[in-house]
């Protein structure tokens, strides 16, 4: 919070405002405007945590549509369905929607046509390519991250328009409304994995059970090709509903290293891991998952490759967050 201070009362900044606004506004979001996440604004104060957590939680509980898929947990003990057949058709019936509501995931399967679908295996092997004889230069405004090691992992991310034909854009828009109320245009980060040397150890925020933040986020995962060289991607079903034992897990996770959104003690695992689920997928699948629900990649337990399109939505920020009547316009009309 302090360097933001600093930053405000510095007249350099405020000439570089003038000279390039466009600049100041990125900035503007990167900084103060991000959806909050496990940082909880810099601060060490249990108190000003627990404030901040709550100011957000009230927010969240405002958007009708958040109050629906994260805050209500209902009557129905009947068990729903986390996968189903699309057969290349863009639909999301209500019965998806259900099993999105009350298990925090929902897999479609055969979820793209053809043409997409072989699209973005072309792009992948394409990044796979350009990775190994190092020819990088085109990635390098694309946020590149390469992070080398036996646990290779690279990234790019596009923020381009999708295809307004594409069913992946039609599915997007459906899923974004439902949960946020608005269709939020999505960033697109083709993630790639290569485990060359066994185990996989433990990287915080991806391979180990974590939660992604403590208040509404949805992720859409791409699996061109499928996991059939391992490391499915795992989910503990429920864990995305918001309640108090929830809450006290991240107000009172004291800082290991290990990331402040991972599971680490017995106590924790028996809370939050009683119904744990993975899903080892067909290619041509897409998962949307309700990511502050507690998940992560499943350990490569052989050596091998994982391509995943990741499909984010931080175009929803603080100012959505709070602007939530906005977002509660289509409520009526949706449910
Ligand atoms: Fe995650």
């Amino acid at each position: 919070m302090i360097h933001i201070l600093k930053d405000v009362v510095n007249p350099i900044n405020w000439i570089k405002i003038v000279k390039n606004p466009s600049r100041f506004i990125k900035v503007f979001n990167d900084r103060i405007n991000y959806y909050p996440g496990l940082q909880f604004g810099y601060t060490k104060s249990k108190i000003i945590k627990k404030l901040y957590m709550s100011l957000n939680v009230f927010f969240a509980k405002k958007n009708k549509h958040f109050k629906e898929f994260f805050f209500n947990t209902g009557n129905n003990k009947t068990e729903i369905n986390t996968n189903f057949n699309l057969n290349g058709m863009h639909d999301i019936n209500e019965i998806q929607f259900q099993s999105l509501k009350q298990n925090g995931i929902l897999v479609l399967e055969n979820a793209l046509t053809e043409h997409e679908h072989n699209k973005i295996t072309e792009n992948f092997n394409k990044f796979k390519d350009d990775l190994s004889n190092n020819k990088i230069d085109e990635y390098k405004h694309m946020n590149l991250k390469i992070i080398k090691g036996p646990n290779l992992r690279s990234s790019y991310t596009i923020n381009s328009d999708l295809d307004t034909e594409s069913n992946l854009k039609k599915i997007s828009d459906q899923i974004t409304k439902k949960i946020y109320g608005q269709a939020i245009k999505p960033s697109l980060t083709y993630g790639h994995n290569k485990l060359t040397n066994l185990p996989d150890t433990p990287v915080p925020g991806d391979n180990t059970w974590h939660a992604d933040r403590y208040i509404p986020n949805l992720k859409l995962l791409y699996f061109p090709l499928g996991t059939p060289e391992g490391s499915p991607f795992r989910y503990s079903l429920g864990t995305h509903k918001i309640n108090k034992e929830y809450l006290n897990f991240f107000l009172n996770k004291t800082e290991s290293g290990n990331g402040t959104g991972t599971i680490e003690t017995d106590a924790d695992k028996k809370k939050f891991l009683k119904n744990t689920q993975e899903f080892n997928v067909q290619p041509n699948t897409l998962i949307a998952v309700l990511s502050n629900g507690f998940h992560g990649r499943t350990p490569f337990k052989t050596k091998g490759e994982r391509c995943v399109l990741y499909l984010m939505y931080s175009q929803f920020r603080l100012s959505s967050l709070i602007s939530y009547w906005k977002y509660n316009r289509s409520y009526k009309l949706n449910s």
